[in-house]
């Protein structure tokens, strides 16, 4: 197996095709509504909210900017809990409201966020938690609300990987104060860029969009020193269309995921993720994690797929907490995530995506 063959990356983009969207962005052209709330972005988050059994959405120009606005949207100051194993936005967006993270260990099964830890890390200071629905696997939704309600805490959930997932009370993004998704490129759903925030009213969406329209709450009226964080009409549209697609795509991603998971079955060292509380999965990603008995250290590994063109990624290496912005902090030593710290030495995400065919999955399983 050499270099003959096209590179294979961890995710490619699934897109309609251009001649579906053209009709899109001619009415974009007519109409000269570019931002703003269009009628596109109406109709996007009208039926954005049905896809995803919600009540109310607030579109957003991406996750990042949905996160640090709900945290503004709820006032959350002090001290928050969260994960060291996600992507550096979930902290960042603590550092840009001037918040301190707190980061607790991880859950071997699911990585994410262990309820078992989250209490002893409570401090006076401590407002709210932003756990992370880790590669779309939801977190123990009822244990961390149990421990928000003991103590009088918010819960933000970074849910960036869980477009459509399902638990058994439906909808995963129904639980917490508030959820956050990315349609960030790289994400099972995509608009370009973009995101949203999943409220549980409608006089916290409210509040919500005067944050993403830089406070203006009418012509002359601003009532908070908000952001802009509004979707385009461009992306909104792009939405309505990649709505039609997702239930095939879904579906070509589950094969995917069954494929790898017949495939490394039998394989010593080699373990897959996956999530314990979902009643629909999106597959967002395939995490394996290399363990000592596998021939090959984990790098080793991540290197031959690289010399063989599969370009996988280390997701989530380094975790946030070892970055330099946060290792400071008490809570960042190695000691007190020791799950975490493991993990993130020894996953590698295995390219999945719709558009991958089942040789191109066979030729990674072969290389494994
Ligand atoms: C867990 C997590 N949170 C937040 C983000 C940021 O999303 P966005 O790129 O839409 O700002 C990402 C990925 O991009 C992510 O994986």
């Amino acid at each position: 197996m050499g270099k003959d063959s096209a590179p294979i990356y961890v995710t490619r983009p699934e897109l309609p095709s251009l001649d579906d969207f053209i009709p899109y962005l001619r009415k974009i052209w007519d109409s000269r509504v570019l931002t703003n709330g269009g009628p596109f972005h109406e109709e996007f988050e009208r039926k954005l909210a049905d896809r995803l059994g919600v009540g109310h959405i607030a579109l957003f120009a991406n996750c990042t900017i949905g996160l640090v606005t709900a945290l503004q949207a709820l006032r959350i100051t002090g001290e928050v809990i969260t994960t060291p194993y996600s992507f550096v936005a979930t902290a960042h967006s603590l550092l840009w409201n001037g918040i301190k993270p707190v980061f607790v260990d991880i859950d071997p099964l699911t990585l994410n966020l262990d309820p078992d830890k989250i209490e002893a890390a409570i401090t006076p200071q401590t407002t709210a938690i932003m756990p992370v629905h880790c590669y779309g696997h939801p977190c123990d939704v009822e244990r961390i609300q149990a421990i928000a309600d003991t103590y009088g805490l918010k819960i933000i959930y970074d849910a960036a990987h869980a477009f459509g997932v399902e638990c058994k009370g439906g909808s995963v993004l129904k639980y917490g104060d508030l959820s956050v998704l990315s349609f960030h490129a790289t994400k099972v759903f995509t608009t370009f860029e973009g995101g949203a925030i999943i409220c549980p009213d409608e006089k916290t969406r409210q509040r919500i969009n005067y944050l993403k329209n830089f406070g203006f709450a009418g012509e002359t009226t601003v009532v908070a020193p908000g952001i802009n964080g509004k979707m385009s009409e461009f992306n909104a549209a792009l939405g309505l269309l990649q709505l039609q697609g997702f239930d095939a795509a879904l579906a070509r991603r589950r094969a995917i995921d069954a494929r790898y998971r017949a495939g490394l079955a039998g394989v010593k060292g080699i373990s897959c993720a996956r999530g314990t509380g979902e009643t629909i999965a999106n597959y967002a990603y395939f995490p394996i994690l290399v363990d000592s008995d596998y021939p090959l250290s984990r790098d080793d590994l991540y290197q031959r797929f690289r010399d063989h063109d599969i370009v996988v990624r280390r997701y989530f290496y380094p975790l946030i907490s070892d970055f330099p912005m946060y290792r400071g902090l008490p809570s960042a030593a190695a000691t007190n995530l020791p799950v975490a710290d493991r993990v993130a030495r020894q996953v590698i995400c295995l390219p999945i995506y719709p558009s991958l065919q089942d040789d191109q999955v066979d030729r990674i399983l072969e290389l494994i």
